[in-house]
């Protein structure tokens, strides 16, 4: 039996892949980003053996990511089409917030901003940061002597963000302006010498969450999107980075969307692209450019 759209994500540290059938997303499958072609297999194979089905059920594969441009027309022989990246996010993040329009911010490896509009008919790729997952993990590798995102946040639980950050307080005394004296003037610009492992773990997890948090306001002001921001990606299922995140929106009374299955958004957007056969013959897809 047919039927079966996969969408498979090759991103620089993990492939995801999910099964769509009709409109209903029916497994979801994640390994660690190996050589592309390896990590699209595999990604899929294990998706079909935990959902008890084979290739034989597979109608198309939709691929993006990363690692998708060394994807040929086939995977395990079956059809695959490329997906652009920037475009899967844009349908992914609608797809997974049920929204017509949203800026989807892709908290991965690194972070990307997509603008999508009239329920995906336009996509814009606002831009990005190189501030990210593999930032956070890099850092904490160098300070911290681990690189695993559990042992971060597990550390962080008892960290004091007062022995590394300096708030707008400590250096005047009050608020300045719209910012209020609890806002971070500095990230790292106090560093206690009595910090521990636990403050430090906070302050780079902290650090992390205000950069994407600040840049995600700014371009959901310029592209009037303050109502509906998403954050997604893996590292939008942390704990402490959320907490970071939605506090930076409060400041600026931005509220942020953190949709369930947060990790799955662009393969999920690239099953959703293919998914409507009209779309695949478009060579370009809806991206498009905004000068500000
Ligand atoms: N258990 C976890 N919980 C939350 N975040 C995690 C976890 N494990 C790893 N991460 C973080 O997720 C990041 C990878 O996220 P994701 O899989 O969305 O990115 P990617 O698609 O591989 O990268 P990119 O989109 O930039 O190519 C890693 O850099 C790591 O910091
Ligand atoms: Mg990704």
């Amino acid at each position: 039996m047919k039927g079966l759209i996969i969408g498979i994500d090759i991103g620089g540290s993990t492939t995801k892949a999910v099964a769509l059938q009709n409109d209903e997303i029916v497994g979801f499958a994640a390994i660690q980003s190996l050589e592309p072609v390896a990590a699209a297999s595999g990604a899929l194979g294990k998706l079909l053996f935990d959902l008890g089905r084979s290739l034989s059920d597979v109608e198309l594969i939709a691929a993006t990511g990363v690692g998708a441009r060394r994807i040929s027309d086939k995977i395990l022989d079956l059809p695959a089409r490329k997906v652009d990246e920037i475009t899967a996010i844009g349908i992914g993040g609608l797809a997974l917030t049920g929204r017509r329009e949203a800026l989807v911010v892709s908290i991965g490896t690194g972070t990307a901003l997509v603008a999508a509009y009239e329920g995906g008919k336009r996509i814009v790729h606002v831009g990005g940061t190189g501030v990210g997952g593999g930032t956070l993990q890099g850092l904490s590798r160098l300070l911290l002597r681990t690189q695993s995102i559990a042992s971060v946040e597990r550390l962080a639980e008892k960290g004091d963000l007062s022995k590394i950050d300096l708030t707008v307080e400590d250096l005047a005394g009050g608020g300045v302006g719209r910012i209020p004296g609890y806002a971070t003037a500095s990230n790292f610009g106090k560093l206690l010498d009595e910090a521990n492992e636990s403050d430090i773990a906070a302050g780079i997890i902290n650090l992390v969450g205000q950069v994407i948090g600040i840049v995600a306001i700014f371009a959901a002001k310029a592209y009037g999107l303050e109502h509906s921001v998403a954050i997604v990606g893996r590292l939008a299922q942390s704990p402490h980075l959320v907490r970071s995140i939605s506090n930076v929106g409060a400041l600026f009374q931005v509220s942020f969307t953190f949709p369930e299955k947060p990790d799955f958004c662009t393969a999920i957007g690239a099953a959703k692209r293919v998914q409507n056969p009209k779309n695949l013959i478009l060579k370009k897809p809806y991206t498009t450019n905004v000068n500000l």
